[in-house]
């Protein structure tokens, strides 16, 4: 049988969720439209980026069938992964896509020793013989820079932030997956760490074939390791390309502020301080028109009233009316 051509593939995907709004309720496209492909022999570091609240975990969700999308077809290897059955996902899926999330210690219980996991991992997916175990998980430590001897018999409470993200990635590659889904893995990380984590995506890439989605508000990570990037904001992609395009010539007034913000402590709040986020950030899901309109500096009247599509304009997409006139 032929390999299907795309590792990974979205088209127009969507998720709806409802906001509360007072009594009543609205529907908000939390994820609206989304399309990209990955491709399959082709390892990459794809970076969805973007401030909180613009769907990125609820991307990472629909991917790692944590949620049913909406409207739209997203499929791994070619299969829909929402029809994937139980016995599919466990004994197929999951042992080739693996997550890795933000806080390292939320997937390890504080009263039970950290390798009980890798060796529980190793069991459930019969990757080797029980005797072979010590050695095939002392391997996959190596990978991310530890060794048996230093997690053997230790407690979660005993490791570092880094150590512990470390194990949780280290038990992601036991499977040997195709593709990994880390949903912000470095922000609960000092700065210093983040760097060498993101290496080690990086090393994971060239020299294991893993593609990465690389998820972070932070700008600066994404543009260090990532070959791609998809800039999010209220559930759009509103730019996407190569990330030496997208960020080192940012065309989306959106990306370019993001980007403006790096220096800042909190990404996140950096607009204003007055608003309240998470009013905002319902105005912006539901809104007319752009949903970057109300704080654009490059707003024009119709950014008010219709929503942009998405143009082609030096080598990446671009969803913004300043470049209608780009060549499609
Ligand atoms: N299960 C849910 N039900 C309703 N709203 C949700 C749910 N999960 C996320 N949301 C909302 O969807 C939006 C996008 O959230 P999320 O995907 O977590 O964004 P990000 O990861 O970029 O911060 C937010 O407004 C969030 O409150
Ligand atoms: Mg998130």
């Amino acid at each position: 049988m032929q390999q299907p051509k795309d590792l990974l593939s979205a088209e127009h995907l969507t998720k709806i969720f409802d906001i509360r709004q007072g009594f009543s309720s609205k529907a908000f496209h939390a994820v609206d439209d989304a399309n990209f492909q990955l491709v399959t022999g082709k390892p990459e570091i794809f970076s969805i980026a973007g401030e909180s609240g613009s769907g990125k975990s609820t991307l990472a969700k629909m991917i790692l069938g944590m949620e049913l999308p909406s409207l739209g077809q997203l499929t791994y290897k070619g299969k829909p992964i929402a029809n994937l059955s139980k016995k599919e996902k466990r004994s197929w899926f999951y042992s080739e896509v693996q997550p890795v999330f933000q806080d390292p210690f939320a997937a390890f219980s504080p009263l039970k020793r950290i390798d009980h996991y890798l060796f529980e991992t190793v069991a459930n997916y019969k990757v080797v013989r029980r005797s072979e175990a010590d050695k095939y998980i002392n391997g996959v430590l190596e990978e991310v820079g530890l060794s048996i001897a230093e997690v053997k018999g230790r407690y979660p409470n005993e490791l570092s932030g880094g150590q512990a993200q470390r194990v949780a990635i280290a038990r992601a590659l036991i499977t040997k997956p195709s593709l990994i889904v880390a949903d912000e893995p470095v922000s609960m990380l000092d700065a210093s760490l983040r760097m060498s984590i993101v290496n080690m995506f990086r090393k994971l890439k060239e020299e294991n074939g893993v593609t990465i989605i690389y998820i972070t508000h932070d700008l600066a990570t994404a543009y260090y390791s990532a070959d791609r990037i998809a800039v999010m904001l209220r559930g759009w992609i509103v730019e996407m390309g190569p990330v030496e395009k997208v960020l080192g010539n940012p065309m989306h007034p959106y990306t370019q502020n993001l980007k403006d913000s790096i220096p800042q402590a909190d990404p996140d709040k950096v607009w204003d301080k007055t608003t309240n986020l998470a009013e905002m950030e319902a105005d912006e899901y539901t809104r007319k028109g752009c949903r970057f309109a109300g704080r654009c500096p490059a707003v024009m009247d119709k950014c008010k009233t219709q929503e942009p599509p998405s143009f082609q304009h030096d080598g990446r997409a671009v969803k913004c009316f300043l470049y209608e006139d780009a060549v499609a």
